[in-house]
């Protein structure tokens, strides 16, 4: 199945379990929590308490991003009865079997991260670990950003490679997706699309995920 994971990231911080509500309603199946450092990405969004406040708001679960150096440090602070996926960056763990484990041990799906720029090869050792495998289609750091369309070869190729091995992990794109190239990014097999901007600077987000699902559907 197909499922959209709408990043809060854009969304109204003054309002945003009602921002939540609306994407809820809209039928989003997942809410995507950008979480930024300062350091591993050049911006800083919130952390696990701004998360937190969302619990029992609504009853999508969480698909965590963390963008962050040390990611172990703060992995039990996001092991929330709503998370469903925590994804830590490859660049930013030394030890990514040992950091995986730990987020399984959690009772949470684990997922890794790989910037534009970081070759698939670089998984070899872990995708047979991991839930999930999250395609930076931008630079991390900030939303409103245009895709980069290497990437969309990249999910192809990953594609190849979990049918190939009869691995079960999700492939997630995340960055620069729009009601204009969605399609083309399921098509390349992703299978869990995040959008920021597209879904919360539209004057009706709800309206706007309805039509990203419809889009979706054809690829249901
Ligand atoms: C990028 C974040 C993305 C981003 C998506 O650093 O990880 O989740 O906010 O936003 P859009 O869809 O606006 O590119
Ligand atoms: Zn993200």
């Amino acid at each position: 199945m197909l499922q959209l994971a709408p990043s809060i990231l854009s969304a109204d911080f003054s309002r945003l379990a009602e921002s939540v509500k609306e994407i809820e309603a809209g039928g989003a199946h997942l809410i995507h929590v950008d979480v930024m450092d300062g350091h591993f990405v050049p911006n800083i969004s919130f952390g696990a308490p701004v998360m937190k406040s969302l619990c029992g708001k609504t009853e999508m679960p969480f698909d965590v991003h963390l963008m962050i150096e040390e990611p172990d440090r703060y992995l039990a602070d996001f092991a929330t009865e709503q998370t469903e996926y925590i994804t830590v960056h490859q660049e930013a763990c030394v030890h990514l079997n040992r950091t995986i484990s730990h987020i399984k041990s959690l009772g949470i799906k684990a997922g890794v991260a790989v910037n534009p720029a970081t070759p698939l090869t670089t998984l070899d050792c872990i995708l047979a670990d991991v839930d999930m495998v999250l395609l930076m289609s931008v630079n991390p750091g900030f939303g409103g950003q245009k895709l980069i369309p290497s990437v969309l070869a990249k999910a192809k190729e990953l594609r190849r490679i979990k049918q190939e091995n009869t691995m079960d992990f999700k492939i997630e794109i995340d960055g620069g997706i729009t009601l204009g190239n969605v399609e083309e990014a399921v098509d390349s097999g992703v299978e869990i699309i995040v959008a920021g901007s597209s879904v919360f600077g539209a004057e009706r987000p709800e309206q706007r995920t309805r039509e990203f699902l419809d889009i979706l559907k054809g690829g249901l």
